[in-house]
């Protein structure tokens, strides 16, 4: 399995700024849908682990563990760690989990990277206690008529795209109900993310080093091009307006019956 966007220190930065980006979201979800406080909660692709810490903060959770596949990334988490709050590396799509079954499993942003993101959901649920959730968020839509916004998630797009991942995974999660008749679907929406210019070419700007060397985008892109992008996109991460992108969070939550 290899994670597109790398983990590299960068990759990390890129993340803490995504952190800051997309709470909002996240913390309405969680506080929408989790209504009990967890004995345990694990996250699943915790990265760096600002997701892990805002999924503790946000519910409460006894215990949080953040599971990720990339050991650079657990290294940097477990800074963080602390008598509620750890980090192990493991690849999510392998079940059981070493923490054993859990009152809450959280998800930002992965299925959009991995192979078949519907057999992997079955895999989870079968990781939930009785009455357990599990809470999925990923991208559904970005709207912006900014032309180096548009350029640059054409890329990321066509890029996932051909290696059979989809950016926009949140509309194909909708039409998915699994097929465990113990598990029923709680919740399916959209939650509408304003995001500032600054931030996006911020998070834009610091990814294109994880890709710019990849052969699809060698082979289909002229070097200037993605030079003259990231310099468009570096000027950008000072901007001050404020309504030229946004995103559409899908957040689906499921429980195990
Ligand atoms: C886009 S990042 C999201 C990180 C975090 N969930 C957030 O929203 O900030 C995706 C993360 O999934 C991890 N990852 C990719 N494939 C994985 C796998 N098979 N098992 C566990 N982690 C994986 C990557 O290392 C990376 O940390």
């Amino acid at each position: 399995m290899s994670y597109l966007f790398r983990d590299t220190d960068r990759a990390a930065r890129r993340l803490q700024v995504l952190a800051e980006v997309y709470k909002p979201s996240s913390e309405a979800f969680l506080h929408d849908v989790v209504h009990t406080r967890p004995q345990l909660a694990l996250d699943l692709g915790c990265g760096p682990g600002y997701t892990t810490h805002l999924l503790a903060e946000t519910t409460g959770s006894a215990r949080t563990i953040g599971l990720d596949s990339s050991r650079h990334f657990i290294e940097l988490a477990s800074g963080s760690a602390s008598e509620r709050i750890s980090f192990l590396q493991h690849d999510v799509t392998q079940t059981p989990f070493p923490s054993g079954q859990a009152d809450l499993l959280f998800c930002r942003m992965l299925l959009t990277h991995l192979k078949d993101a519907r057999a992997t959901i079955e895999r989870w649920l079968t990781q939930l206690k009785p009455g357990g959730l599990l809470l999925i968020e990923e991208v559904n839509w970005i709207h912006t008529d900014r032309p180096i916004f548009r350029d640059y998630l054409a890329i990321v797009s066509a890029m996932l795209e051909q290696q059979r991942n989809q950016l926009y995974i949140g509309e194909q999660l909708d039409t998915y109900q699994p097929a465990n008749n113990d598990v029923q679907r709680l919740l399916s929406r959209v939650y509408q993310l304003p995001v500032t210019s600054a931030h996006a070419a911020t998070m834009f700007y610091l990814n294109v080093a994880a890709w710019k060397n990849h052969p699809f985008v060698q082979q289909h892109y002229p070097s200037d091009q993605i030079e003259q992008m990231e310099d468009e996109l570096s000027a950008l991460t000072s901007s001050t307006a404020s309504n030229e992108i946004n995103w559409g969070m899908r957040q689906i939550a499921y429980q195990k019956t």
